[in-house]
């Protein structure tokens, strides 16, 4: 089987094809990046994936800074959207299966735990364009849209790596305590969606590490994981004014994943303790 990955300088497209290549080594799976495939120039990525000739897509690659897609609405639609439904075409010409990640940002963190076939109603461009991405995948015969949330992981940003590095810069960290979600390692993200891929699931699935907490509860675990005694206060949302709003609760009910495959994803804390033990001192 022939797998693409788009986004494969990001922390999850990374991470699938690490995971790829140490769990399923009779797959071929190719990473493509920004450079050898820009979302900004649909015609150029239909191109770019079509001529891999892939028998399954996965389509990581996407403009994720919420603020940014924000402040630039229109260039978040081109990425975000028109690059998705390029990639869906190519998918189509291939015949090729096509996996597309979304986020818990497609809700307005009113109605949580969240199930998959809740109503969306995001609060932000970012949500908003990645809402219509899974909409021009769905209706491709044997899709697979997967809803994540709060991603961290060796490759790309991650949020505890930066709580780490402001332990060691500020005098006092300040976390929002009014956004409640469940943080995600992406390689247990890539493990997950490379067995719904061996499993030809098609339709919706939330995907999260088992749990929930606030990104001020996320981060006080990351210190005390690592033993760090760092001044942590909690405050709110308001305080950063920021221009993209965020749901207050956005978890995502799970379940179907672990029905479909046995099992769910560790707890979030278990697989913050395996990341942060991956890095250094
Ligand atoms: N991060 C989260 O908390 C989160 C939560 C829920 C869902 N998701 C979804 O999960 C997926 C993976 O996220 P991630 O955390 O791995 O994000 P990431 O680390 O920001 O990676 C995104 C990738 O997309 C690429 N990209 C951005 N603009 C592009 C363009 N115009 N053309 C081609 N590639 C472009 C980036 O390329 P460069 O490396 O060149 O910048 C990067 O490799 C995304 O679809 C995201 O929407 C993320």
């Amino acid at each position: 089987m022939k797998i693409v990955v788009t986004g494969a300088n990001g922390g999850l497209g990374g991470a699938i094809i690490s995971a790829c290549a140490r769990l399923y080594p009779s797959w071929e799976c190719v990473g493509l990046t920004r450079a050898e495939a820009d979302l900004a120039d649909a015609v150029a990525t239909e191109k770019a994936v079509s001529s891999l000739a892939p028998d399954v897509i996965i389509h990581c690659s996407a403009m994720t800074a919420v603020e940014r897609c924000e402040t630039e609405p229109d260039l978040a639609r081109r990425i975000n959207v028109d690059g998705t439904r390029a990639v869906a075409r190519s998918a189509e010409k291939c015949g090729a299966r096509m996996v597309f990640v979304s986020t818990d940002y497609v809700f307005d963190g009113s109605g949580a735990p969240y199930q998959e076939d809740a109503t969306p109603a995001p609060l932000n461009v970012y949500g908003q364009t990645k809402l219509e991405g899974e909409r021009a995948m769905l209706v491709l015969n044997r899709s697979l849209v997967v809803r994540t949330s709060w991603l961290y992981g060796k490759n790309g940003k991650s949020f505890p790596a930066t709580v780490l590095g402001l332990a060691k810069t500020k005098k006092v960290i300040r976390m929002v305590n009014d956004q409640k979600g469940s943080p995600t390692y992406s390689a247990d993200l890539a493990e997950a969606l490379l067995k719904l891929v061996e499993m030809e699931a098609t339709g919706i699935y939330h995907v999260c590490n088992s749990g929930h907490c606030t990104w001020y509860e996320l981060a006080k675990a990351v210190l005390e994981i690592r033993g760090i005694n760092a001044p942590l206060e909690p405050t709110s949302s308001s305080e950063f004014n920021a221009p993209a709003k965020r749901p207050a609760d956005s978890r995502l009910d799970c379940s179907r994943y672990a029905e479909k495959t046995g099992s769910p994803l560790r707890p979030w804390r278990e697989a913050l303790a395996d990341y942060l033990s991956s890095l250094p001192a």
